[in-house]
């Protein structure tokens, strides 16, 4: 048994070697930037956090939960990155705003805002509940409006900024059982694309990533016949994983991508092509 990792110990051993690659791996530059991810206690979030920290950039780890986004930072800190965890419900404007400037009195500057934390609630229009569709608009894309007008105008300030939004190929295409979260995620899109306007002239971008199916708790909860009907709709006929929306993501927070704006990237298999 002594043998073994643990999976904690997995995870910073698989991280560690990621910080050990040539920067001349890596086409991405990024000088002395730091991010605020949320969602990042699990999932696409947490692999966004972890590309993010190996590539230098310091990183705000945010979910509801102090355990899942705590667990997050120790790991990256222990595999040599740089990370800090903060607990906040992304759901609650107050609370976001409080955290938002506590975080720009602390680091002075945040540089990239990648607004993950999403849930769903899924159900037929004609069941759905008050709650359901209040809880889904308020968690994916209301804290969207929140983050972004805390963290973004600081942003403008400094003339340097990239926001990242993680919409969803159902936004995009609808899904039926789905009408509060492709609308939330469809406004997440509009949201994006209105705020890249407003701020293009003030050296800050604003982009979507819409992932297809991808391997996380989330997914895990569709039944086995689900899953199978969504693998036949995906032309590489398989799900993607967290680090594929996290390239993505990186290669949007880069120096490199500056000219890009308002655009809407599809990580999904070729589903929604
Ligand atoms: N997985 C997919 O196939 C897929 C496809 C398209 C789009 N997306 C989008 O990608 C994003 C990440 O999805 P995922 O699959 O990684 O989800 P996940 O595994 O369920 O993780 C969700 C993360 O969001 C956090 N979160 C949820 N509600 C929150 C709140 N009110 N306040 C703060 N944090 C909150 C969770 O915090 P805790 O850790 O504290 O629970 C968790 O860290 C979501 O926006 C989702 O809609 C996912």
């Amino acid at each position: 048994m002594g043998s073994w990792l643990s999976l904690a110990q997995l995870d910073i051993f698989l991280l560690a070697t990621l910080y050990s690659l040539p920067a001349t791996f890596s086409s991405m530059t990024f000088t002395n930037r730091t991010a605020i991810v949320t969602g990042a206690g699990r999932g696409i979030g947490k692999a966004i956090a972890e590309v993010l920290a190996s590539k230098g950039v310091t990183v705000i780890c945010v979910s509801k939960s102090p355990e899942t986004c705590g667990a997050v930072a120790a790991a990256i800190s222990a595999a040599g990155g740089k990370a800090v965890a903060r607990p906040v419900d992304v759901s609650d404007g107050a609370a976001v705003a409080k955290v938002s400037g506590e975080i720009i009195k602390e680091f002075g500057k945040i540089d990239i805002l990648v607004n993950n934390a999403g849930i769903t609630r899924d159900g037929l229009l004609a069941r759905m509940s008050d709650d359901d569709w209040n809880a889904v608009i308020q968690t994916n894309l209301t804290s969207c409006f929140h983050w972004t007008k805390h963290i973004g105008w600081p942003m403008c300030r400094n003339r340097w900024g990239r926001i990242i939004n993680i919409s969803s190929v159902s936004g995009i295409m609808g899904n039926a059982g789905q009408a509060n979260y492709a609308a939330a995620k469809a406004g997440m899109i509009g949201f994006t694309k209105s705020i890249a306007k407003e701020f293009a002239r003030r050296g800050v971008t604003s982009n979507i990533v819409a992932p297809g199916f991808i391997k996380t708790d989330m997914t895990a909860e569709l039944s086995e016949e689900v899953q199978k009907g969504a693998t036949a709709l995906i032309p590489m006929q398989r799900f993607g994983e967290a680090v594929d929306i996290a390239n993505a993501v990186a290669f949007l927070a880069s120096e490199e991508s500056g000219y890009i704006t308002g655009q809407v990237f599809t990580v999904d298999g070729g589903m929604a092509m």
